[in-house]
């Protein structure tokens, strides 16, 4: 399986440290069908692991230093498993450093090792590329020291580093996905149990479509952590009328009818959304099950409806690219995906109107909005996987 990342890959380890890797792992990024802002509110995602990763080779060493070489950006970070620091400076070390701590305080006994480490999934796009940093470290740690972590486990640690280590209060859905992804599969993720369900995704003459709008947007951004707290809000104030809820996931929509004037506007418009979304979740997954292409496009277009109207994190630049795909005959359904206020969108589309829909992003995405659009034609792929080199 020669490609020119691996090549560069190799290369490098040689230049920076000599002799050659002796493992090498690779996670995926993400994108989400359907199931948007549901996980933290211990509710249903419905993501596909995507064929961009991140790759990382290395080898064991003899001490405890970690010391890993990025290509892209060029630079090495070094730090010892006796004492990890956050980094200001380089700060996607921040990843490695973080699993590494979070894996050594559950209990984990480490190696240090040399490595090489180099992407191709967009970053800050809504992909997760943080969680598959996080995901491609874990499983480098692993192999390295012949550990077995449960990929559960692994994929909370990941978000336990991102969120106490990087400082980005994210949900489960990233590092589960990035870990126990499955080719031509989306999984079904209950982020109460993490019970899970891989989904065929028989998607013959369907392409997955995305769309990236160009606009960064950054998770640490309070927007994140303030819809948060509207949730948390407004499961506090239903809860006199619900007693015994614990967050979002536990609230039906005719309850909510019942109770939402007790709520103040935003709240009520932030929760109507979650608890929809889960609804859309469970149906969709249903409407594919039963082959009902049609039904689960339509779920997609309200999910995106209700991110930009309700819960308000889409973006004028998202809601272009999605009217643009929605104006094409053969797209089956379309919606901001990720986080939100900028990073991509994913569309379903019959085949035969791919090119279709190429052009006219193309043509009329920069007339509307000035910027440049990307578009990765994805399918769905394995989660991560390591495999010894040579
Ligand atoms: C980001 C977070 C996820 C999830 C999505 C929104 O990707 O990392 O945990 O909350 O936003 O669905």
């Amino acid at each position: 399986m020669k490609n020119e990342r691996i090549e560069m890959l190799v290369a490098s380890f040689r230049e920076h440290f000599g002799g050659e890797p002796e493992l090498m792992v690779r996670a995926p990024g993400r994108v989400n069908l359907i199931g948007e802002h549901t996980d933290y509110n211990d509710g249903f995602v419905f993501p596909v692991a995507i064929d961009r990763d991140i790759m990382v080779f290395s080898r064991p060493r003899d001490d405890n230093l970690v010391r890993i070489y990025s290509l892209d950006p060029p630079e090495m970070s070094e730090f010892s498993l006796d004492d990890i620091q956050h980094d200001d400076e380089i700060t996607w070390s921040n990843y490695p450093r973080g699993v590494a701590h979070f894996l050594q305080e559950a209990g984990y006994n480490l190696r240090g090792l040399e490595a090489t480490l180099l992407g191709n999934i967009p970053q800050a796009a809504g992909l997760s590329s943080s969680a598959a940093m996080e995901v491609s470290s874990a499983m480098t740690y692993e192999k390295i020291a012949g550990l077995e972590i449960d990929p559960v486990q692994m994929a909370l640690i990941c978000q336990k580093a991102e969120n106490e280590f990087v400082g980005v209060n994210c949900g489960i859905m990233d590092q589960f996905m990035s870990r126990m992804g499955r080719k031509d599969h989306a999984l079904l993720l209950d982020c109460r149990s993490l019970e899970f369900e891989l989904v065929p995704l028989n998607l013959e003459g369907v392409k997955i479509i995305v769309c990236n709008t160009g606009v960064k947007r950054g998770l640490v951004d309070s927007e994140y952590n303030e819809r948060r707290s509207e949730c948390e809000r407004g499961v506090k104030l239903l809860d006199e009328f619900l007693p015994g809820i614990k967050a979002l996931r536990d609230v039906d929509i005719d309850d909510f009818h019942k109770y939402k004037s007790h709520l103040p506007e935003i709240t009520e418009k932030r929760c109507r959304y979650v608890i929809q979304e889960d609804d859309r979740v469970l149906e969709s997954v249903q409407a594919l099950a039963d082959g009902d292409l049609i039904k689960f496009g339509y779920l997609m277009n309200e999910s995106h409806i209700g991110l930009r109207d309700e819960y308000e994190v889409s973006c004028p630049e998202l809601d272009a690219m999605v009217e643009i795909a929605w104006s094409v005959d053969g797209v089956i359904g379309s919606r901001m995906t990720g986080a939100g206020f900028g990073g991509c969108t994913v569309t379903l589309i019959l085949e035969s109107a791919v090119e279709e829909l190429i052009e006219k992003v193309e043509k009329e995405y920069p007339e509307r909005t000035g910027l440049q659009p990307e578009i990765y034609v994805c399918t769905a792929e394995d989660g991560a996987s390591g495999s010894l080199w040579n």
